[in-house]
This record gives structure tokens, sequence and C-alpha cells, in this order.
């Protein structure tokens, strides 16, 4: 993902294109922007990244303590997962993990391994950059924050005891909550992928990138933690609207988040019942419905801060601002 200068992309260009991962004999490397565009692009790579690792990690948690699917089983999923839809290098990776035994316990690695998740900070970083800019990218957020709380080991413990509480225990059928979320994760990783784009959409016209977002979802195809299938679908979007705000407003991915709405859905209310924290599928849920209401609550909050801090709001009838003395009545 290299950028800078225009003129220096020539005499390295034979170099890149020769060590870089090819698809469809292309290779996964091309000139992105000046200045930093390239390092941007990368941060907003690593963004996405968090965001599904993080739903992967609680895929995992509702298969393995919902519907108490054993490491072998997981294992099967995840590779099955790994050859369709949702196929991708993460996915790959994981469906290996599971199939690993630690050498000296000879125990499934993966049990072995604590759960506190650690970070070098490019997804902080995306996360920074998306708050500054305004653009909402809840699921790398929640991702970083995932990670931030899972660090909190020793407090978890304590706080388990605490609020310790009985939930119930699943009852239906094992196959179609998995095929059902399976969906979710779909949809999710979609939502996931937009916020990200959207970010590199704003970043590029407010700091001159001139970013070709179908160039950067062509060369996410290969050679990247985030290479999956969903990169082709995405790069068809941005190739018939390249200043698209959003892919969400493309009809193609809108029509297949509208058919995988349901089981997304379906997966957050059975987590939450279980007591499975699923920040990521219910902040993607969150962002989908928000993300697609033309009215929102947030007539209340104008309201709210121009009570109590005479911030004015604006009117659905006529231009301008306005004052509302509240207390008068
Ligand atoms: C990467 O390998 O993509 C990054 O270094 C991410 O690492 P982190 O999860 O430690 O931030």
């Amino acid at each position: 993902m290299p950028g800078g200068a225009i003129e220096a992309y020539p005499l390295v260009r034979e170099i890149f294109e020769a060590v870089a991962a090819k698809v469809d004999d292309e290779p996964c490397v091309s000139w992105l922007g000046p200045g930093a565009a390239g390092h941007y692009v990368k941060m907003v790579h690593n963004g996405i990244e968090y965001g599904l690792m993080q739903l992967i990690a609680e895929s995992y948690h509702v298969m393995k303590h919902g519907l108490g699917l054993d490491n072998r089983r997981l294992q099967e999923t995840y590779r099955q997962w790994s050859r369709g839809a949702l196929s991708g290098f993460l996915m790959e990776i994981t469906a290996e993990i599971f199939g690993r035994q630690d050498e000296h316990t000879g125990l499934d690695l993966v049990d072995e391994i604590l759960d506190a998740a650690r970070q070098k900070g490019t997804g902080m970083w995306t996360t920074q950059q998306a708050l500054a800019l305004q653009v909402p990218t809840p699921n790398i957020d929640l991702a970083v924050m995932m990670r931030d709380l899972s660090a909190r080991r020793e407090e978890r413990q304590r706080a388990a005891e605490l609020l310790r509480t009985s939930l119930p225990t699943f009852q239906g059928d094992i196959k179609e909550a998995v095929n059902t979320l399976a969906g979710a994760l779909n949809a999710a990783f979609i939502l996931t992928y937009a916020q990200g784009m959207a970010l590199l959409r704003e970043a590029s016209v407010t700091s001159g990138y001139g970013l070709r977002l179908a160039t950067v979802a062509r060369i996410w195809r290969g050679g990247c933690i985030i290479r999956a299938a969903l990169l082709d679908d995405l790069r068809e979007v941005y190739l018939s609207a390249p200043e698209l705000d959003n892919p969400l407003l493309a009809p193609s991915l809108a029509s297949r988040l509208l058919q995988q709405q349901n089981q997304l859905r379906r997966t957050v209310v059975l987590a939450a019942q279980l007591g499975i924290p699923t920040a990521g599928l219910m902040g993607a849920l969150a962002y989908f419905d928000s993300y697609r209401s033309s009215r929102l609550p947030t007539n209340l909050i104008q309201a709210q801060r121009d009570y109590f801090g005479a911030h004015t709001y604006e009117r659905v009838d006529s231009p301008g601002t306005f004052h509302t003395e509240w207390q008068r009545s």
C-alpha cells in the first residue's frame, strides 16, 4: 500500500509488483496517493482487521459457550466458512488454529492461550481518526474497546464473582443456529468493511489523497490480512460508483444486507438471551438500523442541547438556526 511522491513510484514499481501477491495475474499493489496516503490506507486496513477479528471471536464465543460446540466442530465450521461467502485469510487461519495442539501439554493450544488481547495501536489510531473526522466506525471502535476490556483480566475475574447471574441455556437446533450465525457474520463483515471504506472516502477528501477505492479493494484481495471474497464485490461497487460516500448505498450490497439482516437480528437476540457478549454483532446491527433510518431520535438531543446550553437547533420546516427559551412556558 505505497503512497508518496508520484514521481518516485516508477523507480520502485517493478520491485513492488514483483514481490506483491497476485490475484488473476494482477499484482496486489498500486501507488495510492500523495503524502501519507499509503500509510493511511494500511492503518484503516488494520482497523477493519480488528473489526473482523472481534466478530470472528464473537462467533467462537457463541458457538463454544452458547451452542456447546467442541473445538473439532469449530474447526470444521470455520473450514467450511472459509470456502464460501465468508472466505478470507482470517477465516482460513481461524480453522487452522482450532486444529493445533500444544506441544507441551498435548491439549488444544487455543484453550491454553490467555484471553487478554494486546495491540500495537493501529486499530486505535483508526478509531481516533474516525472520531476526528466524525465518520462512524463502530465495529472498529468496539473491537479496540473489547481488546482493552479483555486485557483487564483480573478485574473481570472479580466481576465474574460479583455479577454472576443465571441465564437460560440454548435449547434450539444447533445446525440452524450455526447457519444463522454465518449469515449474521456475513452481514457484520459487510458493515465493517463499509465503515472502513467510508472513513477512507472522507480522509481522501479532507487530506487530498485522491484515493481510488476500487484500487484499494483490488489490492486488498491478495497478500493482506483482510483479503476476502467480499473485496471483489466492493471493487465492483467502486468501479461503477467511485465517489460513493458509503458502499451500503450500492444496490448490490444493500440487497445482500436486506437478505441477511434477519440472521443478524436473530443471532444478536440469541446472544443477549444467553448472556454472551457480542459487541461487534450488536454494533453492526445498530449501525445498519441507524444508517437506514430516515429519521433518528437526535431531534431530542438537539432539544436537550438547546435547553441546557442554548446551542440552537435546526427545524424540519424552515432553514436557519433556532433557539427556544425552554423554561418560559
Ligand atoms: C498486523 O500485524 O496487522 C498489525 O501489526 C496488528 O497488530 P496488533 O493486533 O498487535 O495491533
